[in-house]
């Protein structure tokens, strides 16, 4: 287990289309061990949750853990999950305004418009398939870090700039009610 190196906006990593996990690849050693040190850097740095690109490694493997997080600290509580090969598939046409960071952005935060509800599907760590149906917060990090797996950081998806924030900032003046999503249409 060991905590892994973050690669940062600008890295080209972050703007590959990641390559699928093959069915035979999900138990060996070298993705199991990814998945071990993903899941220590992941709570090392407090992230909601990380995609493989984010620690240089070009696979579509990401995870979701929320729990007492400091950095979002009213967002409910998620379980650790672990998606090998995963899709997202909207349920509503809803959006919600989502206040956004990212470890690989670091100190940023910037309001990202997402689907209200979404199913994931992919494959656990034993390759198993899964199934997964949340909303809210949750259903915004399961988008950002699908994007991560195509080369997408929430920067792009952000409708405008202005709300783009340095933490510090965000904290002072808009972290109120920011890990309640804002309902829009
Ligand atoms: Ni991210």
């Amino acid at each position: 287990m060991a905590i892994l190196k973050v690669a940062r906006m600008g890295h080209p990593v972050l703007r590959r289309v990641a390559d699928a996990v093959g069915p035979d690849e999900i138990g060996s050693d070298a993705i199991q061990r990814l998945i071990d040190d993903m899941i220590d850097t992941c709570r090392e740095y407090d992230g909601a949750g990380l995609a493989a690109p984010q620690v240089h490694v070009s696979k579509r493997v990401v995870l979701l853990e929320i729990s007492g997080n400091p950095r979002y600290p009213d967002a409910p509580d998620f379980p650790l999950t672990v998606v090998i090969n995963p899709e997202v598939e909207p349920l509503d046409t809803t959006r919600q305004m989502v206040w956004e960071g990212c470890l690989s952005v670091p100190g940023l935060r910037g309001l990202v418009p997402r689907s209200s509800q979404v199913r994931l599907h992919g494959f656990d760590r034993v390759g198993q398939p899964l199934e997964v149906t949340t909303g809210g917060f949750p259903a915004a990090v399961v988008q950002h870090e699908c994007d991560h797996l195509d080369g997408r950081l929430y920067v792009d998806r952000m409708e405008s700039m202005e709300s783009l924030s340095f933490l510090e900032e965000f904290d002072r003046h808009s972290r109120a009610n920011a890990d309640s999503p804002v309902n829009e249409d």
